[in-house]
């Protein structure tokens, strides 16, 4: 059965990349994950990932002198091992447009709202704020767009007039570790059935006669 070879990027403490990982442990699951990268060397997820055996990898943007540095170093990383399928998960940094363009509807993100609602941060106590009475998390194809892009999935979860911005936090958690695993699923069994795979560029259209 065909995987994609599949990197988790991450910046903290990488609970979403474990859900990721355990369901990849599924030899039917489309997708393998084949490396953990994270921005801070001192993300705990990278020791999660090490724990199960996941090779895990810090590359600190502040060791770079800009933006566009530190992504065509990720870039060159990824590609050096091979990777397929890229999913950000809790990685805090903003990404360059030609790092988007390596990997353009290859990468996936999860962000802790109800997409189009609340782009950005603190995505909880903007919900609470609102007065809404539903949030969750969305899965996205992402482009250069902050938190933007199609949606492969979203999960719901009913907001309580109690929450806070913690409570909720963690109640929407649970459903990014059911939602994130089946999205990629999702993703990564379309990008296989189309043949889409690899990193070579598209073929070279033959000139029209
Ligand atoms: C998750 O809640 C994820 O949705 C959020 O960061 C957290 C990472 O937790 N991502 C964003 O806010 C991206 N805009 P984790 O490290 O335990 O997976």
């Amino acid at each position: 059965m065909a995987r994609l070879k599949t990197a988790v990027l991450i910046s903290g403490r990488g609970s979403n990349m474990l859900a990721l990982a355990e369901a990849a442990r599924d030899p039917a699951y489309p997708a393998e994950i084949a490396l953990v990268l994270s921005n801070r060397p001192a993300a705990a997820g990278l020791d999660s990932a090490r724990a199960l055996g996941i090779e895990a990898l810090a590359i600190a943007h502040k060791e770079y002198p800009d933006r566009a540095a530190f992504d065509r170093a990720v870039s060159a990383a990824l590609k050096a091992r091979g990777i397929e399928l890229v999913a950000l998960a809790g990685f805090m940094r903003i990404l360059t447009p030609g790092f988007i363009a390596d990997w353009r509807g290859r990468m996936l993100n999860i962000h802790p709202s109800l997409l189009p609602k609340y782009p950005g941060l603190d995505t909880h106590a903007r919900a609470i704020a609102a007065g809404d009475r539903e949030a969750g998390c969305t899965v996205h194809v992402v482009t250069e767009e902050l938190d933007d892009g199609p949606i492969v999935a979203q999960a719901r979860v009913p907001l309580e007039p109690s929450d806070t911005a913690q409570t909720l936090a963690a109640r929407v958690l649970v459903a990014e570790h059911g939602l994130y695993p089946q999205a990629l699923a999702l993703h990564a069994q379309a990008l296989l059935t189309s043949g889409n795979r690899g990193q070579e560029p598209s073929p070279t259209p033959s000139p029209r006669a």
